[in-house]
């Protein structure tokens, strides 16, 4: 029997877009299709990075285009175009804009690639993902959402950085909606085993609980523009969970349908993500204090959703 390469689509040649491509292709996760409606960029920046492969050491094929038959028999499909945040904005301010891209190129990707798990980044995410299940019909565990794998790395990031110690060792869960309302899950959170409190005392794992939470918005009033190499490196290791059955556990957005009191919605929760998507939601013991947390975050998102045209609420 051939051994079939498997085939990533990343829809979108923007920073985030291209960077996912990367690390995709030089991981050899599979062929790497990048889609974009701008006549050259998703070829140029594509052919690019191909053209890296004999350095690298990388056999990935890349290939742009803006022809959706093109990305015919993904596995996995990523959805990262749209416009994004500049300083100052909210995420929820891109909403009437990338709801209409978003429903768009779902329909198109999926419709080449039926089988495909489909993986969100457009903001504001947790509605951008509902927009996709509506728009696609798909089955929810084949819809997830990127959020809080970026988010948790950011808080594992300055948790390292505060307590000098390797970024491997430090373990983080951060639940809820990507925005300000999310919650890191502090009482989950340690170091090789060890709970965080052993470390840092209450007020420093405040200040960092609340640096995560606007994580994204302190890069974009450095860049000027949104984050992409924590926001790819995210997507990426989705793909790679997804491609290779890995099932990992990480805090992904997901359609609740009653786990954590939530309906209807999408919002981050721990899940087992693997070759069907969520495989499972993983539902926690939260305590009173995390569950009026995430209730909050879920209305936040709720909220949002209110925005969305009739057509695809
Ligand atoms: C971020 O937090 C892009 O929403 C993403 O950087």
């Amino acid at each position: 029997m051939a051994i079939r390469r498997q085939k990533i689509t990343i829809v979108g040649a923007g920073v985030t877009g291209a960077t996912t491509a990367h690390w995709c292709a030089s991981k050899e996760l599979g062929d790497v299709v990048l889609v974009d409606i701008l006549e050259g960029i998703p070829q140029g920046k594509a052919l690019d990075l191909f053209e890296a492969g004999p350095i690298e050491g990388f056999d990935s094929r890349v290939f742009g285009t803006q022809n959706y038959s093109d990305t015919k028999g993904s596995d996995v499909v990523v959805v990262t175009s749209g416009v994004a945040r500049k300083p100052g904005m909210s995420r929820a301010d891109l909403l009437g804009t990338n709801a209409g891209i978003v429903r768009d190129v779902c329909q198109k990707a999926m419709a080449a690639s039926p089988d495909a798990v489909l993986v969100v980044l457009t903001n504001p995410l947790d509605v951008m993902a509902y927009v996709a299940l509506k728009a696609t019909g798909l089955p929810k565990q084949r819809i997830v959402g990127q959020a809080g794998i970026l988010d948790a790395a950011r808080f594992r990031t300055f948790i390292a950085e505060a307590v000098g110690v390797s970024v491997e060792d430090v373990s983080a869960l951060v639940l809820g909606g990507h925005g300000d309302s999310m919650v890191p899950l502090v009482r989950y959170a340690h170091i090789g085993g060890i709970p965080l409190s052993h470390f840092l005392s209450e007020a420093k794992i405040a200040e960092l609980v609340q640096r995560t939470r606007v994580g994204g918005a302190e890069v974009i009033n450095l860049l000027k523009i949104s984050a992409y190499y924590a926001p790819g490196a995210a997507l990426t290791q989705m793909v790679e969970a997804i491609l290779r059955d890995k099932r990992r556990v990480a805090a992904c957005s997901a359609y609740l349908e009653g786990e954590y009191g939530q309906k209807g919605i999408f919002s981050g929760v721990p899940v087992i993500l693997g070759g069907g998507g969520i495989e499972k939601v993983i539902e926690l013991e939260l305590n009173a204090e995390e569950k009026a947390a995430f209730r909050h975050s879920a209305d936040d998102v709720r909220a949002q959703m209110a925005e969305l045209p009739p057509d695809l609420r």
